[in-house]
């Protein structure tokens, strides 16, 4: 483990209280109830949770048993049967939020929309009804690759509402990366749109698409929106506008009510080996995590106007996005573009524009605002807004304050949320009415979160030493597999600790602080973070070495000012090909092609050789060290060839 990550992590004193006037007004206001309830979550969990799946969700069918844990195997509200679409839409239907807004929608260009809940409810059962009469039902998978515009949304919940597994694929990801998640879960239906805006330029997605399809065979059917209004090729039989599915169609959808632990989707994500795993979750479970983290750590109000920042590609999207906030019935600000287009205060105009009461986005974003200039903040009166959010990346202390202040004006609390894709909602956070916070620590366990550090043989460090991360108990929205790969997912998950079969690794380093506070450090496996994206460096090793010229790569994490990490890779070329500027281009634009722009490297660097151990290992740690332009430390007895290192520094 690297211990001097762990211990490196700022020892920050400042604490901030909620105020009199946030608590009074919180949905939970009270410390000593936040105590009773999160005891009882850990110590009596399934009478706990029995009791909010009644409160929180709409069943159609009772369950029969709350929990049936059969390491690291879990299936919650068992026998029990809902509809998760119906829970997001339906239930707010003949209520006083029916008229309401439940997407505001503002595209780059600068279009708005605004659907309430009523017609959202009309969007998706139409859609629902088209799926089905293209024969997309129970368990089919079906791919959406769409920028940020509300069809995505109604995409995600009329597959959760003919109980279809829909698997999101992030715009950013390449016609190679989207074919390789298509192949590995073998959708049949490829939801996307000719394009996007960004930077005032479109994305072609559907362009993608047609190249990914050439190796889909298990592809049929394309729906696509019209956009941005680009050239697209239609394939006769097999791409179908949206608008035209639609004609004729009945607008009417009886839904079906699934099981409880029904796959709701796919997420795929970087792992520390090998290919982008298949995250799996399923229907209610999942839901409650979403619904009750939202009211909770969002402190949701009826008049709240909620912007998320990420796009519905993370797993960030679909939850406090999507399924969070449509299942309480709250209003989502969803943005199309880019922070900065066409001028760096786009967000700031926004909230002021639409009355946006709650923001929740990045550090990476944040540290973008502060360097772009506070001007651009303070010609806007961001008076609407009442809480901010963190996710993604552990939060700086200097970027805390700047948010706190700039942002905040000192009177909105901010909750920083721990999370990850597999624990498919807010682990760790301040719950805002009731946690004193401390800048880059995201404080206390949620509901149901039995969080330790461990060292290496899974037994608790003290108080203020660095360990790994776990979670000791299942929760209800934890991931249940892997798509198709259920060895790994024991493997990667829940394998680190040989004398604790039950807890779940992380992934991640943390501490507490003397008073039980989280401070997480970030990965100690081989998963960079990059602007909040996560990335595997074995994926960005597999696409260098795929190119004719290279040997051999490794690719190592920098600390960024900016991006939180870089990402650095070394490179040893095949014989006959020589280092040159133009070679670092076409390997950058190799992995742009493999896996999508967020995974090219920041820097290259050529070397004779990489360092390795006796047995034939690359030492990372050491090109860590070389990459950050720190003096190699630790042990290097195991190398077998210093003059590797020593060359390797002497050309930087
Ligand atoms: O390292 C942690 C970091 O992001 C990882 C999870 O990435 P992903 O599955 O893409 O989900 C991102 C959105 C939930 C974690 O293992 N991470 C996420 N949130 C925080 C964080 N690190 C520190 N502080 C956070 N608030």
């Amino acid at each position: 483990m690297t211990d001097q990550t762990i211990t490196s992590v700022s020892r920050e004193h400042r604490v901030f209280r909620p105020s009199a006037e946030f608590k009074a007004q919180a949905n939970l206001g009270s410390e000593s109830t936040y105590k009773r309830l999160y005891s009882e979550s850990v110590n009596s969990p399934e009478k706990f949770w029995d009791r909010m799946a009644k409160e929180h969700l709409v069943w159609r069918k009772p369950y029969k048993k709350v929990l049936n844990w059969k390491p690291p195997h879990a299936e919650w509200f068992v026998g029990g049967k809902l509809n998760v679409a119906e829970n997001c839409l339906d239930r707010h239907l003949g209520t006083a939020r029916e008229n309401k807004a439940a997407l505001i929608f503002e595209g780059e260009p600068g279009d708005v929309r605004t659907i309430t809940y009523k017609q959202l409810h009309f969007h998706v059962c139409r859609l629902a009804q088209i799926f089905q009469n293209m024969g997309i039902g129970k368990g089919d998978r079906v791919a959406i690759y769409m920028p940020m515009i509300p069809e995505a949304v109604m995409a995600m919940l009329a597959c959760a509402r003919v109980g279809a597994i829909h698997t999101v694929i992030f715009g950013g990801f390449s016609p190679e990366a989207l074919k390789d998640r298509i192949n590995d879960c073998q959708a049949k239906l490829v939801i996307t749109a000719d394009g996007g805006w960004r930077r005032g330029k479109v994305i072609e997605l559907k362009a993608n698409v047609d190249r990914a399809v050439e190796g889909t065979p298990s592809v049929h059917t394309m729906m696509v929106v019209k956009r941005c209004g680009n050239p697209v090729t239609m394939v006769e039989g097999r791409d179908v506008w949206w608008r035209e599915a639609w004609e004729g169609a009945p607008n009417y959808h009886e839904a079906k009510a699934f099981d409880a632990e029904h796959p709701l989707f796919i997420l795929y994500t970087s792992g520390s080996t090998g290919k982008p795993k298949g995250v799996l979750h399923t229907s209610a479970g999942y839901l409650l995590g979403c619904k009750m983290t939202s009211q909770y750590v969002f402190d949701l109000k009826e008049n709240d106007r909620y912007f998320c920042s990420a796009d519905i590609g993370w797993i960030t999207g679909h939850s406090y996005v999507v399924y969070g906030l449509l299942s309480n019935g709250a209003t989502i600000f969803m943005y199309e573009g880019a922070p900065n287009q066409p001028e760096p205060d786009r967000f700031w105009q926004m909230i002021d524009r639409h009355g946006i009461t709650i923001l929740y986005t990045a550090p990476t974003a944040i540290r973008a605002f502060m360097r772009w200039g506070d001007n651009f903040v303070l010609r806007h009166r961001l008076d609407s807004l009442r809480l901010l959010g963190s996710v993604g990346e552990p939060i700086n202390p200097e970027a805390w304050m700047w948010y706190h202040k700039m942002i905040g004006k000192k009177r909105c609390p901010i909750v920083d949320t721990w999370w990850q894709t597999e624990t498919g909602g807010i682990m760790i956070s301040p719950l805002p009415g009731v946690t004193p916070t401390k800048p880059g620590s995201a404080t206390k366990p949620f509901f149901g979160v039995a969080a330790k550090v461990v060292d290496d043989q899974g037994k608790e460090v003290p108080r203020n030493t660095g360990g790994k991360l776990v979670l000791t108990q299942p929760w209800p929205s934890m991931l249940r597999t892997l798509w198709g790969d259920d060895d790994r997912f024991k493997r990667q998950y829940f394998s680190e600790f040989p004398k604790h079969p039950d807890y779940y690794f992380t992934g991640d380093g943390a501490r507490q602080d003397e008073d039980g506070y989280f401070w997480i450090v970030g990965r100690i496996d081989d998963v960079l973070n990059v602007s909040g994206h996560r990335i595997g460096t074995a994926e960005v090793e597999s696409a260098l070495v795929s190119h004719p010229a290279v040997a051999e790569a490794a690719a190592v994490g920098r600390p960024d000012e900016l991006k939180g990490q870089a990402l650095v890779v070394f490179v040893s070329l095949k014989a006959g090909h020589t280092a040159s500027d133009e070679l670092k281009e076409a390997l950058r634009n190799h992995v742009g092609k493999e896996i999508g722009s967020l995974a090219k490297p920041d820097t290259i660097r050529f070397a004779a050789a990489l360092p390795k151990t006796r047995s034939g290992k690359i030492m990372r740690r050491i090109l860590k060290d070389i990459a950050a332009g720190a003096t190699v430390k630790g042990d290097t007895s195991t190398l077998e060839d210093f003059s590797v290192v020593a060359s390797l520094q002497s050309e930087e």
